[in-house]
């Protein structure tokens, strides 16, 4: 069989995504696999086994990211694939999962084809890419790509209060080899899109542009706690009010930016949290996300200047620390013909898109060319049990990540006007 001919098992690809969805199941479709937790660990545990009787070269880093490597018939770097394991609390069984799985999928059909590449292949799965738990989200892929240092990453701390070093040596994978790891020759990573629009226009492969630009911060208003029967409304310092207020701003702020503009407020907490008790304290995250660096920049400080207001008028204190922060992404154009160009050689429909979530490509692509494949997510939903893909979209997408990953290790794509393999950007 001519290697363009080769085709993934969406069967055996969707059973490994049943398994490790199992792995920390919320018994309603969804799984919750927080970084670092001892789920996380049962999830990382299936996948190193399935990656080692693939014959596969296991490694874990200093952060937890862990490498598998296939020979090539050459040494030399490997074009890699991979993602994250990891969850959100309210997560789906394919956000990240497909990537690795994928990856896992592409090198059992080679193996069962006994093809061996010029090139070796690597899958990789990265440490807390979702910062839910750990903040920003992209850690280990940070660190990876030496944006990040690792004596700063293992110092991190959660929001149930572990320190990250101690929570990865806890689990067994804090690892020797050392980070930054080796630049890839060229990465790719399959993902669901999360959102609606392949959906939306009846598409079916992504070919991802870029990332869009994320700005995390977490806001602590200090006001003061008071009776809410006898407290008259001009006497109140009322930090639940500021907050609601804040985020009701930061939408408006949105709404008037216009699409390319988002802001959430996606955790909240009061003090001390009673019917009949003025909120002395809330703390609250505000997530910020533009395509455009300079319109995110205006965001960030427009929403600044609206939090001084509501908290100047409501006589209350603001303080803020900042949890993540990273400028839109653009994805190396090789990248993004080669996705497009074997989407189409396959038969499927494509469009080019930008990424509104966060995702390890965009810190990979500091170190290689790098880029993405989208697949449709149904109703645009994800990060809820509900995150669905169907086999279809599924096996399209791993097909587009086989072939593309075929051509990278074989042929000289990402030479041509004389360019070194591994770009520094
Ligand atoms: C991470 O996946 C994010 O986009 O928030
Ligand atoms: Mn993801
Ligand atoms: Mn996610």
């Amino acid at each position: 069989m001519q290697r363009h001919d080769l085709r993934v098992d969406i069967d055996r690809l969707t059973a490994r995504l049943d398994e490790l969805g199992a792995v920390g199941s919320t018994g309603d479709g969804g799984c919750a696999r927080l970084a670092l937790t001892d789920d996380d660990r049962a999830g990382r545990d299936l996948v190193v086994t399935w990656m080692t009787d693939l014959g596969m070269d296991v490694s874990v880093d200093e952060i937890g990211n862990v490498v598998a490597v296939r020979a090539g018939s050459e040494d030399g770097p490997p074009v890699m694939c991979g993602s994250h394991i990891d969850t959100v609390a309210t997560g789906g069984i394919y956000d990240g999962n497909l990537g690795v799985l994928g990856g896992l999928e592409v090198v059992e059909t080679l193996e069962s084809a006994g093809v061996v590449t010029k090139r070796p292949l690597a899958v990789a799965f990265f440490t807390d890419e979702e910062g839910s738990r750990f903040a920003p989200d992209m850690l280990g892929s940070l660190v990876y790509s030496g944006a990040l240092s690792i004596e700063e990453a293992l110092d991190v701390v959660a929001t149930d209060g572990a320190r990250l070093g101690d929570e990865l040596g806890r689990i067994g994978y804090q690892g020797p080899t050392p980070c930054p790891g080796i630049a890839p020759y060229a990465y790719i990573e399959l993902h669901i899109e999360q959102g609606p629009v392949l959906e939306t226009h009846g598409e079916t492969i992504g070919a991802v542009t870029g990332v869009q630009g994320i700005s995390w911060q977490e806001l602590t208003i200090q006001g003061q706690s008071n009776h809410a029967g006898t407290t008259p409304m001009s006497y109140r310092h009322d930090a639940g009010f500021v907050a609601a207020s804040i985020a009701v701003r930061a939408r408006e702020l949105a709404r008037r930016m216009g699409a390319d503009q988002v802001a959430t407020v996606g955790r909240l907490q009061l003090s001390p949290n009673l019917v009949n008790v003025v909120a002395s304290k809330a703390t609250f995250t505000v997530d910020l996300r533009n395509t455009v660096e300079k319109l995110l920049q205006y965001a960030e400080a427009e929403l600044s200047r609206q939090v001084d207001e509501v908290c100047r008028s409501e006589g209350v204190s603001c303080s803020s620390r900042r949890l993540a922060r990273f400028e839109p992404v653009e994805f190396d154009s090789r990248i993004v013909d080669l996705v497009e160009r074997t989407a189409s050689r396959l038969g499927h429909s494509t469009r080019r898109l930008p990424s509104g979530a966060g995702h390890d490509a965009q810190m990979l692509a500091r170190m290689c060319p790098s880029g993405m494949v989208f697949v449709p997510s149904v109703g645009g939903i994800s990060h809820n049990p509900k995150e669905f893909t169907s086999a279809e979209h599924l096996e399209a997408g791993a097909n587009v990540l086989l072939g593309a990953m075929l051509e990278l290790a074989e042929s000289d794509v990402l030479h041509f006007d004389g360019e070194c393999e591994a770009v520094a950007h």
